[in-house]
């Protein structure tokens, strides 16, 4: 399965998201979170299969080793503390990111157990079954939360200035602040 970028803003999200979306760094979030969808309903397969398909077994574990720790310190180190930042009390953002930030404990966690089920490339357990499952279910659970409630927060409070931080740091976090003249 291809490794490449995603290509466009509604491709299959089969690979990375495309860097070309950082123009906007909350477009490249909201891609980011179309690629997560498509993992979850790869691990969902891998679940329900009499004998999980070794390639995507690979595919999800090549995302959460490469992809997925990119993605929870964008929200962490950047988007995160940049809406703390610049909210209002109305907003009452500060207990939903508190939320979130809790789930991606949970998500670093849980990974271990997500990796050696997904590694074993034989039958699973019905256990390792519905940890996968539970797995997917909460990363979706958290995508709706963020799409929903703080990107559009996001979209509406951050400034230019805010926003070509955090696309400096995207790109440097990648190792692409040089190659696309950041
Ligand atoms: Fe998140
Ligand atoms: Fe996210």
């Amino acid at each position: 399965m291809s490794r490449q970028g995603s290509g466009t803003a509604r491709g299959e999200h089969l690979g990375p998201t495309n860097p070309r979306l950082l123009g906007n760094p909350i477009d490249f979030i909201a891609e980011d979170h179309m690629r997560e969808r498509a993992i979850c309903a790869m691990i969902d397969k891998i679940a329900a299969a009499e004998q999980p398909d070794r390639d995507d077994c690979d595919h999800v574990l090549a995302f959460l080793r490469e992809e997925l720790p990119l993605h929870l310190a964008d929200e962490d180190e950047d988007l995160f503390p940049m809406m703390r930042a610049r909210c209002e009390p109305d907003d009452e953002i500060d207990i939903i990111i508190d939320r979130l930030q809790s789930d991606h404990g949970h998500a670093l966690t849980d990974t271990p157990d997500v990796v050696a089920l997904l590694r074993r490339g034989s039958e699973l357990p019905d256990d390792g079954r519905a940890r996968l499952t539970d797995f997917a279910t909460h990363s979706r659970r958290h995508i709706i939360v963020e799409n929903a409630i703080i990107l559009p927060i996001a979209r509406a409070r951050l400034s230019k200035d805010d926003l070509d931080i955090m696309r400096l740091h995207m790109l440097k976090r990648r190792g692409l602040d040089r190659l696309l003249g950041a």
